[in-house]
């Protein structure tokens, strides 16, 4: 099973960025967190972080045949991209929505979710912890795909 994990712009900014909203861990240690429950549930994992639109959309279309699932944080683009949606609707690669935030709390501008409409699942405001069950849920709704 093979899953890539899509983050969008800033994220690579983690541990610098807002620390009190998105924590002290950078963008690493997320790598490494991740690998590392990959690992123990034996799914390969890939990862891609851009802070470009039209890079995210590419890693998208090429993952057409090549990933079983996407885990994706569009970061701000999750508000804006109707390009990130279509890319998602147009693969249609089960796809779960991460944010470590929770977007539903903050300023009205995070309250759409372009890419969430492509998604089967949407986990907000764990921090790290909700990539950890994101993978958990993709693993388990693969298999029963
Ligand atoms: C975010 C939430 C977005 O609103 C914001 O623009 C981000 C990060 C999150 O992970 O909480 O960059 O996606």
């Amino acid at each position: 099973m093979k899953i890539l994990i899509i983050n969008g712009p800033n994220i690579n900014m983690l541990g610098i960025r807002e620390p009190d909203v998105y924590g002290k861990q950078d963008y690493a240690a997320l790598v490494e967190f991740i690998s590392k429950t990959a690992e123990e549930e034996n799914v390969e994992a890939e990862f891609f972080q851009s802070n470009h639109e039209g890079a995210i959309v590419d890693s998208i279309q090429q993952a057409y045949g090549v990933f079983d699932g996407i885990i994706i944080n569009p970061a701000a683009y999750t508000h804006t991209s109707i390009a990130i949606l279509d890319a998602l609707k147009a693969v249609a690669i089960p796809a779960v929505e991460v944010h470590l935030s929770d977007v539903s709390k903050r300023e009205s501008f995070r309250q759409v979710s372009y890419a969430g409409i492509a998604c089967v699942k949407t986990y907000m405001g764990l921090g790290f912890e909700g990539y950890r069950q994101a993978l958990l849920f993709l693993k388990d709704y693969l298999k029963n795909c």
